[in-house]
């Protein structure tokens, strides 16, 4: 057992709909540099802990990110904390390009202001110009960059999932949280080491 602090460690978190236990108290802990899996036939909970662990749905139990208290029931909360996630079914933009899907989910306000609007306009550039070659770098791990200027809606299932991934690297979490990261992608679609 690693003496570390865990970069996540769930305690006893559980979920109720109604009359069904989704989750029963979970307890679970990553460790860095860890990849955990979570394995369960469909129905066991999986997503729903994600959820949790995500704020997404209401929950009982404790979160703690490096040792800090997550709030629980709140969407965004873990995100502070460096803790990202995709969906087990791709939730992008479909209206927006790849580059903008991966740029609008890390959103950035520096040299948003107006002395750099108006003085500091180079600087901005050069700032925004770092966060395209960023973002086209996330797309280019896993193999979209040629689709970057593509509206999301013009992708494939499995291409959408790898998409939330980029956006997801982009954003340089401490922590990514996967849903079914494979489902429905065959041995080709596997995105660069
Ligand atoms: N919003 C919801 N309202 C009511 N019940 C729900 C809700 N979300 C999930 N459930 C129920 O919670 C249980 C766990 O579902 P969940 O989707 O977390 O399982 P899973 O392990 O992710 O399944 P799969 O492998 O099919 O993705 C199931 O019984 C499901 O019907
Ligand atoms: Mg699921």
């Amino acid at each position: 057992m690693s003496t570390t602090v865990p970069l996540l460690e769930c305690k006893r978190i559980s979920v109720r709909f109604g009359g069904v236990v989704a989750v029963d108290e979970v307890s679970l802990e990553v460790h860095p540099g860890e990849v955990l899996g979570l394995v369960g036939p469909n129905g066991s909970g999986k997503t729903t802990l994600l959820n949790a662990v995500s704020g997404l749905v209401r929950a009982r139990g404790e979160v703690l990110v490096d040792g800090k208290r997550v709030a629980l029931g709140r969407p965004g909360a873990i995100v502070r904390h460096g803790v990202f996630r995709t969906y087990q079914t791709p939730q992008v933009d479909r209206e927006l390009t790849c580059l903008e899907n991966v740029l609008v989910a890390s959103p950035d306000r520096a040299h948003r202001g107006a002395s750099s609007a108006f003085m500091l306009r180079p600087r901005m550039w050069a700032h925004d110009r770092v966060r395209w070659r960023e973002a086209a770098a996330a797309l280019n791990r896993v193999g979209l960059v040629a689709k970057a200027n593509v509206p999301a809606a013009g992708l494939s299932y499995g291409e959408q999932r790898h998409l939330e991934i980029a956006r997801a690297l982009h954003a340089k979490p401490e922590l990514l949280l996967m849903d079914e990261p494979a489902a429905g992608l065959n041995s080709t679609c596997r995105p660069r080491a």
